[in-house]
């Protein structure tokens, strides 16, 4: 099975509890983003790995028409029933079957990295956005920066042993590595800005309820079974717990903006 037939289906495992508990955290990363690639009425975005659609509704709330692909069934059926008149698909960043030039932009939040090799994904990205468009990749900012580091932590523990040399989550978080993987795509790297978000959630059975939502904490169950992935969850995630009972957990994102 390629990448994008794994990833869709432990990605759609648990669509709706992403959709409503994760999701929506990421709001100001996708606001940042289209701002700096100049999304606004008019434009034409394709959003790959598009998650439940929740930038692309950002993206039609600036006044912009918006596209996206998906590997997982689940994220995309919700993304369709949010974006109506979206052209919504399920797919692989790294084979995208839209026509050269299609967009003005096309991001990836957070998504990019899961293809089996992203640097076709992102050259896949740049043949379908127009000349002097914009390709935006987002990932994770510096470990430091996030709260949420010893939850991905934990989770990778409790996944099979990577090969050798794997690329952990933090892998594209330093300055530079998100340009030195554009750069051979055949982009044209401009600025690259971190923004910090706060995933909230309100008690400890609704963090872990969000927080089980992920590939790689499916992957995890399967793996090592629920009731140690949500032992080693509660255990990574009790710094985050306040004085009221909710978790909170600020988190960096470093995004690119690069041109075609
Ligand atoms: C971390 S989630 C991000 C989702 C969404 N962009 C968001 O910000 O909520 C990663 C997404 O990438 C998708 N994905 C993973 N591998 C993929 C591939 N090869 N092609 C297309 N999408 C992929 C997953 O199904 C998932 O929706």
């Amino acid at each position: 099975m390629g990448s994008s037939q794994v990833q869709g289906e432990l990605w759609s495992a648990r669509a709706r509890e992403w959709a409503e508990l994760q999701e929506g955290s990421f709001r100001p990363l996708y606001e940042a983003a289209f701002a700096a690639a100049g999304v606004g009425r008019g434009s034409t975005v394709l959003d790959v790995g598009c998650g439940a659609g929740l930038a692309l509704q950002i993206a039609q709330a600036r006044g912009a028409t918006g596209s996206g692909l998906d590997a997982a069934a689940g994220l995309a059926a919700i993304a369709r029933q949010r974006c109506p008149g979206s052209d919504i698909r399920l797919g692989d960043s790294e084979t995208l079957p839209f026509p050269d030039a299609s967009f003005d932009v096309t991001t990836g939040f957070n998504s990019f990295q899961y293809a089996a090799d992203p640097v076709r994904a992102l050259a896949e990205a740049r043949r379908v956005t127009r000349p002097n468009g914009c390709v935006v990749i987002a990932v994770w900012g510096e470990r430091e920066r996030c709260q949420l580091a010893p939850y991905l932590a934990a989770v990778g523990r409790l996944l099979p042993p990577p090969p050798p040399g794997a690329p952990g989550p933090f892998a594209l978080s330093a300055p530079g590595a998100l340009e030195a993987l554009a750069e051979p795509a055949g982009l044209r790297p401009e600025a690259a800005r971190t923004v910090t978000t706060s995933m909230r959630f309100a008690d400890e059975a609704t963090a872990l309820r969000g927080l089980l939502a992920s590939g790689a904490v499916e992957r995890a169950i399967r793996t090592s079974g629920e009731d140690m992935v949500r032992g080693g969850i509660a255990e990574a995630i009790r710094p985050g717990r306040q004085s009221d009972g909710s978790y909170v957990f600020a988190n960096e994102w470093r995004f690119l903006v690069s041109r075609v």
